[in-house]
């Protein structure tokens, strides 16, 4: 039996003296006139049941994690194959029948787009059925990618069945740049790209109107990779257009929730302008009442490589080869630079202990108009120190300090 109802303001604000601790302390809305969410929330991409995806550390730390008051949960319907939504519907469950929370005081977001896995199976079955979904953008064997608003509502429906609820609060089209990747690599002219592209998406979001109207979610959005990316990258998808896309449909449209990455390397939400907004991602979302969730705090893409922004947990006696020993080595240096860095801008008292990885969450969950952090925390500890950075002084000028440092990076990068 599927777990009824949906997270609303009333059912997320802190509620009684029992529920204490900083996630249920510090809350915020998600979008203007919805529900409060954690100032971080817990990200489940690579969380399953295999010990490959973490198990059962993983599922300890989302228990942990929604019993101290994380009340955000972010996942995807290619997240571990199915395997995250499944995991996360069973700990739902135990905990509802615990009476340790109920359905309506968590917030699940998931999404739709990939074509992988068993998804992969089924599309490629409608095809030999003579039926097939369009468009699929074909980028090899095992990764296609679909923006059909009948496949995003099957996808949909999969996703309600997996986590064994009858709504969900947010549902998001999994970065559709995808698209705009596909009309890249068959040289297709940018004006045409972005025209096809918004266009498609509004036929997505109309779908996805109807999902609203059903009660079947209760908002929806976009997920992107590239989303305020400067418009020299063909890729780019800005929220001015996505909103243009959204108001297409319906004046009085749920196009609710954006999701992007942003850590100190990573800065196009919140520095970059693209050309045709006037605002930056943050602002322009704040203006138009969307919430903004942010992923990838410690996975910083730097020119195609990844700098891990916390300090590593290895232990170098355990690490075997010379060359990880420089590597770890390397990244130890680079934590401390980067402590030491962050501590010259955070200049109120109270961080003069906080590790990398609260520095890092504590300047992203204070920038202006920002929900919560998305947080890959797969471990128990993880969740531990998130609640301490969640319980650190508020910074009122985090957007000026994640501005200096990272123009304090691009200098390094410049120098050397
Ligand atoms: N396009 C999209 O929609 C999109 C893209 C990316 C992410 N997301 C969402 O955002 C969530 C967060 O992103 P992410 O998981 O890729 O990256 P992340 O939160 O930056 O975490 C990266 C890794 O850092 C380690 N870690 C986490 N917390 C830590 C801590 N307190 N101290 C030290 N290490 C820590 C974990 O690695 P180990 O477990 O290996 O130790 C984790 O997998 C995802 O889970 C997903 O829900 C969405």
């Amino acid at each position: 039996m599927s777990l009824s109802g949906y997270a609303t303001p009333e059912t997320t604000r802190r509620t009684g003296e029992q529920r204490q601790g900083v996630f249920h302390e510090r809350r915020r809305p998600l979008y203007e006139g919805g529900p409060f969410v954690s100032l971080v929330g817990f990200g489940s991409y690579r969380i399953g049941f295999s010990p490959s995806l973490g198990h059962p550390q993983c599922r300890e730390a989302l228990e942990h994690a929604l019993r101290r008051g994380v009340n955000l949960i972010d996942t995807s319907t290619n997240y571990g194959n199915g395997q995250s939504e499944l995991l996360i519907g069973q700990t739902l469950a135990t905990l509802a029948n615990e009476n340790a929370l109920s359905r309506e005081n968590v917030v699940l977001v998931s999404k739709a787009g990939y074509v992988q896995g068993n998804t992969l199976e089924l599309v490629q079955q409608r095809e030999r059925d003579g039926r097939p979904f369009e468009p699929v953008f074909k980028f090899g064997s095992d990764l296609w990618y679909c923006l059909d608003p009948e496949f995003i509502i099957e996808q949909l429906e999969r996703s309600l069945s997996r986590l064994g609820v009858d709504c969900l609060d947010v549902f998001l089209i999994h970065n559709p740049e995808y698209m705009l990747k596909a009309y890249e690599h068959n040289n297709i002219p940018v004006d045409k790209a972005q025209a096809d592209f918004y266009g498609q998406l509004a036929k997505c979001f109309a779908a996805l109107e109807k999902a609203v109207s059903v009660g079947q979610i209760r908002a929806y959005g976009v997920s992107s990779n590239t989303l305020g990316a400067t418009s020299d990258d063909p890729t780019a998808v800005s929220l001015a257009r996505l909103l243009d896309a959204a108001n297409s449909t319906s004046q009085n449209h749920s196009f609710r929730v954006a999701q992007c990455p942003l850590n100190w390397i990573e800065v196009n939400p919140i520095a970059v302008e693209s050309a045709d907004d006037e605002d930056n991602t943050l602002t322009l979302a704040r203006k138009n009442g969307v919430g903004i969730l942010v992923n990838r705090p410690f996975n910083a893409m730097n020119d195609g490589g990844l700098i891990r922004l916390t300090r590593p947990t290895v232990d170098s006696a355990a690490v075997g080869d010379d060359a990880q020993r420089k590597g770890l080595q390397n990244w130890t240096r680079l934590s401390l630079d980067l402590e030491k860095l962050a501590r010259e801008y955070i200049s109120i008292p109270g961080y003069e202990e906080a590790p990398l990885s609260q520095l890092v969450l504590a300047t992203l969950m204070w920038q202006p108009g920002l929900s919560s952090v998305l947080c890959g925390m797969r471990r128990k500890e993880y969740v531990v120190d998130a609640e301490v950075a969640a319980a650190l002084p508020m910074l009122v000028n985090a957007d000026q300090i994640v501005a200096q440092i990272y123009q304090d990076l691009e200098f390094h990068k410049d120098g050397n």
